[in-house]
């Protein structure tokens, strides 16, 4: 229970590797606030973490405003007290050829990709810094060490988080505070099954070394592991967990 007494937000944590990060943070002993879009998705998500034993808040709210931000964080201390960890993970995805990618499609996707990040970071840091303690884990994407074909409004969002991610760490290295990205590439979830991939044959393929998309259960054990006392002195690092499937 390395995390007992700390409080975790994991943003989009109402689905897929959302979701399988805030139950492995709940397993690890933290108090766990659920923010999502979709308040259903984050009160199945707290009923699981509250099943299991744990302890935990769903917060429904959009994690690229800085209203419900607000408003999510001052929910969250209040009631579980001091956000000491967060992870960015909220994302939405999207394939549209380059020449089709319209302003407002772009917009959006930078709006929920990286400036929720960033205004997430806003919110919580000083929570950090009073503390003398702090873990951020941002769930960027493989696309932005590859780029991606007719993702490059995508792929551009993930590569900021990415950068986000090495310029918070240098900032705050010394406060405590550790940046770190996980970058998955093909990870079986609802965001997955909804886009033009095809699964099976993509698991199937040389592409995959190990013939088998990511469960979020691998992206979660990775998270785990960077807000532990024991990945301290790791940050402003990309953690790849993709079965192989990149080694930049
Ligand atoms: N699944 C993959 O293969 C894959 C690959 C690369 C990167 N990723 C990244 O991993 C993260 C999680 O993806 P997933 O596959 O679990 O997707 P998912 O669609 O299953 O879950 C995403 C969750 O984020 C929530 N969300 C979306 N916009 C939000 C907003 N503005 N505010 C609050 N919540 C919001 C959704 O309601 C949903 O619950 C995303 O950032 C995604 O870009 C996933």
């Amino acid at each position: 229970m390395s995390l007992k007494g700390k409080t975790a937000v994991v943003t989009g944590g109402g689905s897929g590797i959302g979701r399988a990060i805030s139950l492995q943070l709940a397993r690890d002993g933290a108090a766990v606030a659920v923010w999502d879009l979709n308040p259903e998705g984050a009160a199945e998500t707290v009923a699981l973490i509250e099943a299991a034993g744990g302890t935990a808040l769903a917060c429904p709210g959009d994690a690229a405003s800085a209203a419900g931000i607000a408003r999510s964080a001052a929910l969250t201390r209040e009631t579980l007290g001091p956000i000491t960890i967060l992870v960015n993970n909220a994302g939405i995805t999207g394939f549209t050829p380059f020449l089709e990618i319209s302003e407002d499609h772009w917009d959006r996707m930078m709006a929920i990709n990286l400036k929720g990040p960033f205004l997430c970071c806003q919110q919580v840091i000083p929570d950090m810094l009073a503390a003398g303690w702090g873990r951020i884990v941002n769930i960027s994407s493989s696309s932005a060490q590859t780029g991606a074909n007719v993702m490059a409004h995508y792929s551009a969002s993930k590569g900021g988080v990415v950068t986000l991610t090495k310029s918070l760490a240098l900032e705050f290295a010394t406060k405590g505070i550790t940046v770190n990205n996980i970058p998955p590439g093909f990870v079986d979830t609802p965001m997955l099954r909804a886009s033009p991939v095809d699964v099976e044959a993509e698991a199937a393929s040389v592409k995959s070394p190990m013939h088998r998309p990511g469960r979020p259960e691998d992206i979660a054990a990775a998270c785990s592991f960077l807000v532990s006392e024991a990945a301290g002195y790791i940050t402003g690092h990309t953690l790849g967990v993709n079965g192989g499937r990149v080694m930049p």
